[in-house]
């Protein structure tokens, strides 16, 4: 086996092992119910880490973050900037779908509350010291004040580096989801996430 071969094997075992141990913490069960968990996936020595906000009904589904539309978007997104799933490692703040009862018995998305960003954001941290990456990519204002434990404005900080928990560097970003809607700038802000995406993966 060749060394980046067994060095990612060795990072698979902790990261196997961190789900583990997400899936036994009762303060995550008390959080989630019995809603499906969806871990991290992607390159485990990827020097670029994407964090989002928490899976919706098609990761559920799947198991895997990031694979509906925001997914779709976001792959559009990451083939411009010259990187590819492959590359990097893609996970969310919150790991299971936030939801509450909808239209026809369905459920549908919430936003995760704070409760269960906190509960979350140490089993985050651990995840990013095993990857220990060279940039952390936050999508959307949540994921990026859940790691930065503070407000942050996407439209006023995206595109600059920011100083992270365990000296990680980050960029924050916009959220695919928001760009899937039509508006004004919308097409410029997808320009804004490539670029940002290019930024990251120039810095590694
Ligand atoms: N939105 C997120 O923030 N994460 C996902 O995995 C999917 C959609």
């Amino acid at each position: 086996m060749t060394e980046p071969a067994k060095r990612a094997e060795a990072r698979r075992t902790e990261l196997d092992e961190l789900a583990r141990e997400i899936e036994g913490s009762p303060e995550v069960s008390a959080v989630r119910h019995d809603a499906r968990l969806v871990f991290g996936g992607g390159n485990p020595l990827a020097s670029v880490v994407l964090v989002g906000e928490a899976p919706g009904a098609d990761e559920e589904k799947q198991g895997r973050p990031f694979v509906g539309r925001a997914g779709k978007l976001l792959d559009e997104a990451l083939e411009q900037a010259g990187l590819a799933r492959a590359d990097i490692w893609i996970t969310n703040v919150v790991k299971f779908r936030p939801s509450e009862p909808g239209a026809n018995g369905r459920r549908r998305n919430r936003p995760p509350t704070g409760e269960e960003r906190t509960v979350f954001r140490p089993w985050l941290e651990r995840e990013l010291r095993i990857i220990s990456p060279d940039s952390v990519v936050c999508l959307g204002a949540t994921a990026a004040s859940a790691l930065l434990g503070r407000a942050v404005k996407i439209t006023k900080e995206r595109g600059h580096w920011l100083e992270g928990p365990a000296g990680t560097q980050v960029l924050t970003t916009y959220h695919p989801a928001y760009l899937l809607r039509p508006f004004r700038d919308r097409d410029e802000r997808f320009q804004q996430l490539v670029d940002d995406l290019r930024l990251a993966s120039r810095s590694a």
